[in-house]
């Protein structure tokens, strides 16, 4: 398989109107890609004024889609909406995502059944989309901004890491069964990142955590989340800490202490 490169590709990111998802809109734009934007229809202007921007400053076609994925359609609304604009998609990023904070016997079924929706079934849903034509074409990349989340219980934010695990789960397996094709799905899993989704849903405004993980720039995730999805790296965790506690240590601790640990370390601090 000849090596893929990103120039001219066409790329749909969704949650592209702000955090990791806006940078790595910025970062593919200067890879001379082909934007299909997506975002809640509530930040339609500001999603409308970034993609100008970028079509201006990188000479890149951008084309906006503000629809709600966690609506019950939302998700096949996006694939039959950018099937009409655009012949193919080369790049699929899964990365709208809302965090909710609390116990989960106490955050309401409404909102939790909506982080579901967006955070899980959207991703997996458009995968299952954009995938088969893809694997026909021989060619494709999917990127799914997944978290540090998905690789142990995350108490305080049960079902957002749940929700993560899921599709950690998914991108791994779907990604073996179709080595050889010429498509492959990376996941991009970073710690606590400074965004607009630490700063709604009762997130705290510091959590013990922030002690050993630190709170990461988006700009350079994107950055570095570009760089290893040219690198072809499968699964990256940005920055070494991060790397070491959830990818090494995480195999040596026994999973009842590595939940103890999570529980204490993601409390807030005052
Ligand atoms: N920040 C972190 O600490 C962190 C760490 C690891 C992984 N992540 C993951 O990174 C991804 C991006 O999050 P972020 O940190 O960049 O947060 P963010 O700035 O809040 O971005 C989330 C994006 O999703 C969009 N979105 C929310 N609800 C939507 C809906 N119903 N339909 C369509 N789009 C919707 C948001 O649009 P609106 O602005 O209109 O709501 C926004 O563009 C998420 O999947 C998140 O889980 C984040």
């Amino acid at each position: 398989m000849g090596k893929f490169y990103l120039r001219g590709k066409n790329v749909l990111i969704t949650g592209a109107s702000s955090g990791i998802g806006k940078e790595l809109s910025q970062c593919f734009a200067q890879e001379g890609s082909n934007l299909f934007l997506g975002c809640h229809p509530s930040e339609k202007d500001i999603l409308i004024k970034w993609a100008n921007e970028l079509q201006d400053r990188y000479a890149v076609k951008t084309v906006t889609f503000p629809i709600d994925l966690s609506e019950e359609k939302g998700p096949e609304n996006l694939y039959q909406r950018v099937k009409r604009s655009v012949d193919r998609i080369d790049v699929l990023v899964n990365n709208a995502g809302i965090l909710l904070y609390g116990n989960f016997h106490e955050i309401s079924l409404d909102r939790q059944e909506l982080l579901v929706r967006l955070n899980l079934v959207a991703y997996f849903k458009l995968m299952r989309l954009f995938l088969p034509q893809m694997v026909e074409a021989k060619v494709g990349r999917i990127l799914n901004v997944v978290s540090a989340a998905a690789f142990q219980p995350t108490a305080h934010h049960a079902t957002y890491g749940a929700s993560k695990a899921f599709v950690q789960s998914l991108s791994e397996a779907v990604n073996q069964e179709i080595k050889g094709t010429g498509v492959k799905v990376f996941t991009l899993n970073p710690s606590y990142t400074n965004t607009p989704i630490l700063k709604g849903g009762g997130f705290p405004d510091r959590i013990w955590w922030y002690k050993i993980s630190g709170l990461s720039d988006p700009a350079a995730i994107a950055r570095k989340g570009i760089k290893a999805m040219k690198r072809e790296k499968e699964v990256y965790i940005p920055g070494r800490i991060n790397w070491f506690v959830h990818s090494v240590l995480i195999r040596f601790v026994p999973r009842r202490l590595t939940n103890f640990i999570s529980y204490w370390g993601l409390r807030a601090r005052s």
